[in-house]
C-alpha cells in the first residue's frame, strides 16, 4: 500500500490554524473520497491531551511554576505518543495526516521565544520523530498584534487562563521571527501564507499547495 502524506500547520496565536485544518480536512475528504486523519499538538492522544491541559493551563503564578526544561519535555513526551499511536500508523496505512502544530512550534516557542538552545531542540525533535518526515508545512503568518486581538476575543468568550497566550508581545514577536527563519531554512518543506486574508480564499490557496504533494 502507498505510504501516506504528512502535513503540518504552524503559526502564532490567533492565526486561524484550527479553522484552516478543518476546512482542508473537509475539502480533502470531498475531493479524494478518503477522510484525512486530523490531529494536534500538544495533544492528539488521551495521554498527550492530559499533558496539553498542564502545558496550557497550569497556574505558574502560584504554587510550582513549570520549569522551562519540564515544558520542553512535556511537549516532546506528548509528541512521542502522537507520533507512535496516531501519525505513524496512519501514514503506514496510506492515509493523509494533518497535524495542527508540530516540531516547528517547539523550535519557535521554546527556542526563539523561550531562549532554550535551538540546536538541542532540533536534535530532540529528530530523536522523537525517529525517521518520520513532514511532506509539507503550512505556515500561517500574522503580526503578533493582530493575533493578540483575535486570541483576546477568544479568551473573553471562554474566560480560561492560557500560559503561553499570556506571554509578552516581545515573546510572540520572537515566535513569529522563529517561524519565518525556519521557513527560510527549509523552503522545500514550508509554504508561507498571509493569515489576514479571508478564510475561504486562504483555504483555496492552501488546498492548491496541498494538491501538489498528494
Ligand atoms: P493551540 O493549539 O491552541 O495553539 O495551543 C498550543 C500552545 O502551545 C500554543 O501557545 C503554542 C504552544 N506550543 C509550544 O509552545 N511548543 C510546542 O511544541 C507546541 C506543539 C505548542
Amino acid at each position: 500500500m502507498k505510504h501516506g502524506v504528512f502535513i503540518t500547520f504552524e503559526g502564532p496565536e490567533g492565526s486561524g490554524k484550527s479553522t484552516q485544518v478543518t476546512l482542508l480536512g473537509q475539502k480533502l475528504a470531498a475531493v479524494t473520497g478518503a477522510e484525512p486523519v486530523l490531529t494536534r499538538e500538544p495533544g492528539g492522544t488521551p495521554l498527550a491531551e492530559e499533558f496539553r491541559r498542564i502545558l496550557k493551563h497550569h497556574p505558574d503564578t502560584d504554587g510550582e511554576p513549570i520549569h522551562p526544561i519540564t515544558e520542553i519535555l512535556l511537549f516532546e513526551a506528548g509528541r512521542v505518543q502522537n507520533v507512535n499511536c496516531v501519525i505513524k500508523p496512519a501514514l503506514a496505512a496510506g492515509r493523509v495526516v494533518i497535524c495542527d502544530r508540530f516540531t516547528d512550534s517547539t523550535v519557535a516557542y521554546q527556542g526563539y521565544a523561550r531562549k532554550n538552545n535551538i540546536e538541542m531542540l532540533k536534535r530532540l525533535n529528530t530523536f522523537v520523530l525517529d525517521g518520520l518526515t513532514i511532506n509539507l508545512t503550512v505556515l500561517l503568518d500574522l503580526p503578533p498584534e493582530a493575533g493578540f486581538a483575535r486570541a483576546e476575543k477568544r479568551r473573553s468568550t471562554h474566560g480560561i487562563y492560557d500560559r503561553l497566550e499570556a506571554e509578552t508581545i516581545e515573546f510572540h514577536r520572537n515566535v513569529r521571527r522563529g517561524f519565518l527563519e525556519l521557513a527560510k531554512e527549509s523552503p522545500e518543506r514550508f509554504r508561507v501564507f498571509n493569515a489576514e486574508e479571508p478564510p475561504e480564499q486562504l483555504a483555496e490557496e492552501i488546498f492548491r499547495e496541498v494538491s501538489r504533494v498528494l
